[in-house]
Parts: C-alpha cells; structure tokens; sequence
C-alpha cells in the first residue's frame, strides 16, 4: 500500500536515531519531519496537517496535550518506547486518538540489569573512585558472587524473562514473581508469591510497567519484608519505589545496595547535558553519593540495535493503525 498521504512528525528525535529514520520512512514511503524537542502544549498547533506523531519517554502526552492534538487534526500517537506511563491512553482513545507503543529486543534492558547487578555486587563504584586518585587498597571492597544468591524477578514480561534466562548462566537460585506464572520458565525459576520473594531474595529486580498499581511498590513497608542489606535493581520506572524510603534504607543499611538507571522526575534532568544547570532535585545529589548506590541516565535500553527496533515501530506503528483503522486494540504493539 502506498503510505505518501501519511505525514509524521516526529519529536524528541536524537542525532543518532536520524538515520533510522531516513531508512525507514523511505521504505515506508511516509513524509517524516524531525525535531529534536518535546511535545507540549505549546507546539501541539504546528502538528496541524500531520497524520500522526511520535515521542519518546520525555514528553507528557496530558489531556491538554491530546486535545491540542486533536485540534490540530492528528489520528495517531506513537511512542518509541515500551512503556506508554506518559501517555493517558485512556483519555486519548475517549476522543478518538489511536496510540501505538513499541517492542524492541528486551536484552538490552535485561544485559544491562545484569550489569548493574555485578557492578554493585563487586563494588566497582568505589574501586574505581580509589583508581582515579591512585588508592590501590581492596579494604571494604569484597564483593559477593551470583552463584552464592537468590535473586527475585519482579515481573516475568519480555524484559523480565531475558532477565531470568541471562542470570541462569550464574547458577544462582532464582524466584520469579508474575500475576500469571509462566511455565517455560520453570527449569530456570520458582514462580513464588511477591512476599516470599521479598523475604527470600539477597538481590531483587522489578520489571514492571509503571500503574497506579505499582506506584510505589518498594515503600518503607515491602522493605520491611525484605532481608537485611538486600541489593535492589531498578531499569524499569523512577516511580516504583518510593525515593524517601530508599534513602532511608541505604541509611538504615537495610538496603546493602542500590542500582537505579531510572528516578522520579528525571524527565526534566536526563538524556541532555546539565553541566551548568542548577538541578533541583536534593533526593538525586543524596542517593547519588553514596558508595553503594549506582546511578545512569536511564540508558538501560540504549544499544544500535534497540534504536532501530524503536524507530521502526514508531513509524511503522502509525501506518498500522491508519490501515487497519483499528482501534480495537487499547495499545498495540508491534515486533519486527
Ligand atoms: C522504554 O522503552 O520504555 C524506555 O524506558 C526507553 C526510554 C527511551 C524511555
């Protein structure tokens, strides 16, 4: 089918996914702009004349939003991302906005889990600060081996079972916990309930999507099911756990160590330079100095091939929707 008529306007565009872009929308034969900033309600009214627009994670997609889109004549929202929490799908859909996801290749996330998991467990953090100012002593920093733990998977999505299939290779005991429990995981997992995982896990990692549901789930109570000095693992949303309460337990040291790629509010601080910004955000500049506690810049997801797999769908999911009109699907997501 011949996609020309379909415009899109795509915002948040890195110089890295431009590429990708070029490719696909040749191949796609779609009319793509690019621009590098948000979507706001500000710039909803130059989306006038587009078929469809596509963000990724830092933009709000708020009522206001939707509406100016939907003023502004677009039919189709397509995020670049897995999760759709900046999105209100809900309301989107109530006026007759379709909205797409996306679906890359979950070992980009999954590896660098694992990654983050190593790192805090063998104390590379505070090895590498004494290199740096030629401190070559190894006080306080033995580490601990995968093998010799259990480690608690918090949500057996795509992410979460490339988690599991990774960490099998470490001989470790591994619980999962999952609404529905997921049989061809069981020669690697025990599928177990979320308190005896909590209560049994020297190392937790949650996969989850960010929901009204799970807003919080790491809060002064779970912890307080949790062993002492457990390691917590956190590259799915900011907003899973409660950041007052992190604080407090890495100061209580019933946290042994934390690893967060993602963090409340980081939408207005990450994947730009701040060097000479004032960052407002005193939780961050604490937990950040802590020895035991590894931060990145929400970059669990970034490798070449996911940013194809991201552009891709993002493009691919508006032509979709505008050839099956669909809108049967609350959100769709497409695999390449
Ligand atoms: C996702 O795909 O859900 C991510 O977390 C990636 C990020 C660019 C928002």
């Amino acid at each position: 089918m011949n996609n020309d008529f379909i415009k899109i306007l795509a915002f948040e565009v890195r110089d890295d996914e431009k590429c990708f872009f070029e490719e696909a929308a040749k191949r796609l034969h779609l009319e793509t702009v690019l621009r590098p900033d948000i979507l706001t309600v500000e710039n909803t009214a130059e989306c006038q004349g587009f078929t469809g627009v596509t963000t990724l994670g830092m933009s709000r997609l708020s009522r206001e939003v939707l509406d100016g889109l939907k003023q502004a004549g677009v039919k189709y929202i397509s995020t670049r991302t897995v999760g759709y929490n900046h999105i209100d799908v809900a309301y989107a859909q109530s006026i007759g906005l379709h909205v797409s996801n996306a679906e890359y290749a979950p070992e980009s996330v999954a590896e660098f889990t694992i990654m983050l998991m190593l790192l805090v467990l063998r104390k590379y953090k505070p090895a590498v600060y004494r290199q740096n100012v030629n401190d070559y002593s190894l006080g306080g920093l033995c580490g601990r081996t995968l093998k010799s733990l259990t480690v608690g998977v918090v949500g057996t999505g795509q992410i979460g079972q490339a988690v599991i299939r990774s960490l099998s290779g470490f001989s470790c005991r591994i619980l999962a916990y999952n609404r529905s429990p997921r049989r061809e995981l069981e020669p690697y997992a025990s599928f177990v309930s979320l308190e005896q995982l909590y209560s049994e896990s020297d190392v937790i990692t949650f996969h989850l999507p960010l929901k009204e549901t799970t807003r919080y789930m790491v809060n002064p109570h779970t912890l307080s099911l949790m062993k002492d000095g457990v390691v917590l693992i956190n590259t799915a949303r900011g907003e899973l756990m409660d950041q007052k309460a992190l604080i407090q337990g890495i100061e209580s040291e019933k946290i042994g160590a934390l690893a967060l790629d993602v963090f409340e509010d980081e939408r207005s601080i990450y994947h730009e330079s701040r060097i000479n910004d004032i960052i407002a955000n005193r939780d961050m500049a604490y937990l950040r100095q802590f020895p035991n506690v590894a931060m990145t810049q929400h970059m669990a997801f970034y490798t070449e091939s996911a940013v194809e797999e991201m552009v891709e769908c993002g493009l691919r999911g508006i032509v979709e929707m505008h050839r099956n009109g669909c809108w049967a699907k609350e959100l769709t997501a497409f695999t390449l």
